[in-house]
C-alpha cells in the first residue's frame, strides 16, 4: 500500500487480494475455498490459499499458508487479515489459525467475507480468548 491510501482504499485491497488468492485455493476434496490476506505493519499486503491433501490431515489453512508466506518473507508483525470464501455467511477461521495468528498478531483485527457482499469483523482476542502465547514459555526461551 501507499502513503495516500485511505482506510477504506486498504481494506477494499485486503479484501480484493484475499478473494484473488481464493482463485488459487487447491481445494478438490472439500470444495470449499478461501483466500486469505493479511496487511503487515509496513504495509505490505501478503496472501495464502487453503492448500488440500489426499492425505486429508495434510491440508492446509487459507490463514496458516498467508501467515507462513509472511514470515518466510521476514514479516512478522500485523494489523488486518482478510478472509474470503464462499459460504453463504462469512466464515470465521479455524482454531488452528486463530493460534497461529495469536503468536504474531495477538490484537488482529479479522474481517471475514462472503461472496454475496457479507462481512463479520472480530478482534482476534475475542476468538481465541486466554490464549496460549510465548509468555507462557518465558524463562525457557
Ligand atoms: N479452511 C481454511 O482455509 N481456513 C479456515 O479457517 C477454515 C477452513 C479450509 C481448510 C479446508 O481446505 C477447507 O477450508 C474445508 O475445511
Amino acid at each position: 500500500m501507499n502513503a495516500g491510501d485511505t482506510a477504506a482504499d486498504v481494506r477494499d485491497a485486503l479484501r480484493d487480494a484475499a478473494f484473488a488468492a481464493l482463485e488459487n485455493a487447491y481445494a478438490p476434496y472439500s470444495r470449499f475455498r478461501v483466500g486469505a490476506a493479511l496487511l503487515t505493519t509496513t504495509g505490505e499486503i501478503i496472501a495464502g490459499c487453503n492448500v488440500e491433501n489426499s492425505a486429508y490431515g495434510e491440508t492446509i489453512c487459507a490463514e496458516r499458508v498467508a501467515v507462513s508466506g509472511a514470515v518466510a518473507r521476514g514479516m512478522t508483525s500485523f494489523v488486518n487479515i482478510a478472509i474470503a470464501s464462499e459460504s453463504e455467511e462469512p466464515a470465521p477461521p479455524c482454531g488452528s489459525c486463530r493460534q497461529t495468528m495469536s503468536e504474531f498478531a495477538p490484537d488482529l483485527r479479522i474481517t471475514s467475507y462472503a461472496r454475496n457482499g457479507k462481512q463479520i469483523t472480530w478482534h482476534l482476542a475475542e476468538l481465541l480468548p486466554q490464549a496460549f502465547a510465548p509468555d507462557h514459555l518465558r524463562g525457557r526461551m
